[in-house]
């Protein structure tokens, strides 16, 4: 049995040997490989990453959102509170969605619709979910609003998109993504187009927001430091794998394999010296694999300086505790997830 797995009463989510394959021009392309994680209740669980590894992809499987054809789930089972999401209908599975699990993009502007203002895409989210009047779903959405602090929220709600600020924007997208109080929040690259201080405004909204509610997050992003900033948890995926996962202290301060540590390497902020200089940013050597034409072996061995000729056969994930794998031979203690 998998020990990485979530096994308390507490767990919200356990996604098991989720796999996604893809048809690329009459070729089976397997985009994600048996990826297995469990979310705690109030737990904040981060997917770091390159681009391309699958972070986004692991989102919308999970929520069976996979574009099919040409993509489709070809294994895996995703237990919420013990309902097999896999398993439901396509009606079943829309109610789940916004409702039970919620996603927010890193873009608001494609979201929102620009030609209708924001109070009247909150009015019309909240009646798609509520039995309730025009009146009181105005109210409702005036109340989300002061939720996600917007200033000025009965002014705010007859604006139209672009008449707000990015930051503002988002604030807007978490606010509709709360509509029915999800027990999950997925949160996928949430601050990426926001300068600095507007995303760690984001960052403590959605903290407060999880300390109400006991909300659960998967936090989505191929940044360090928003990870540091929210995580509790932090899985690291490759090429369509997990590779490692463990606590935020765990990969932060003892990352086992080397593409972690490379990725770490590469995420560090070096102070400039005292002439203002910046000394460049390491980067993880080579590049990711192609997914199209996949080598027998550890996906990360081509790129990885400790490999050895172990490693031209795939690593099992290695179990070195609770919740705590490493899919690299490095760490071989014969015991497998
Ligand atoms: N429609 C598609 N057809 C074929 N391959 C696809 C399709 N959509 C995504 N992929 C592939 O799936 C892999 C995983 O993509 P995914 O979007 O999950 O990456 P990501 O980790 O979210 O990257 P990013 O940080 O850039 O958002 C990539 O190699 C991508 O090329
Ligand atoms: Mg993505």
């Amino acid at each position: 049995m998998d020990d990485s797995l979530e096994t308390k009463e507490d767990a919200v989510l356990r996604v098991m040997n989720l796999s996604v394959d893809f048809d690329v021009k009459g070729n089976n392309v397997s985009i994600l490989s048996k990826v297995n994680f469990g979310l705690g209740l109030g737990e904040t669980l981060g997917i770091v990453g390159e681009s391309g590894c699958g972070k986004s992809m692991t989102a919308l499987a999970l929520l069976r959102m996979v574009p099919s054809p040409p993509g489709k789930i070809s294994d895996g089972e995703v237990l919420l509170n013990n309902l097999d999401l896999m398993t439901l209908s396509q009606k079943e599975i829309k109610k789940i969605r916004g409702k039970e699990i919620s996603m927010i993009f890193q873009e608001p502007m494609t979201s929102l619709n620009p030609v209708f203002t924001v109070g009247n895409q909150l009015v019309e989210t909240i009646l798609e979910h509520k039995d309730l009047s025009r009146a009181d779903a105005l109210k409702e959405a005036i109340e989300l609003l002061r939720l996600v602090q917007i200033p000025a929220p009965e002014q705010r709600i007859k604006e139209y998109p672009h008449q707000l600020s990015g930051g503002m924007r988002q604030r807007i997208m978490i606010a509709m993504a709360l509509v029915c109080e999800p027990k999950v929040l997925i949160a996928d690259e949430p601050t990426t187009a926001l300068d600095v201080t507007v995303q760690a405004q984001i960052f403590d909204l959605l903290k407060e927001i999880q300390a109400k509610t006991q909300m659960s997050i998967i936090l989505i992003t191929h940044d360090f430091g928003a990870i540091t900033e929210m995580a509790d948890r932090v899985i690291v995926m490759y090429a369509g794998y997990k590779v490692e996962e463990g606590t935020l202290d765990e990969i932060r301060n003892s990352p086992l394999h080397p593409y972690t540590q490379g990725l770490l390497r590469s995420m560090l902020v070096i102070k400039p010296d005292s002439s203002g200089f910046k000394m460049p940013l390491p980067e993880i050597p080579g590049s990711v694999p192609d997914l199209l034409n996949r080598q027998p072996g550890c996906p990360f061995g081509p790129r990885c300086s400790q490999a050895t000729v172990k490693c031209r056969s795939m690593p099992p994930n290695f179990n070195l505790g609770f919740k705590r794998s490493v899919k690299c031979w490095l760490v071989d203690n014969g015991r497998v997830e």
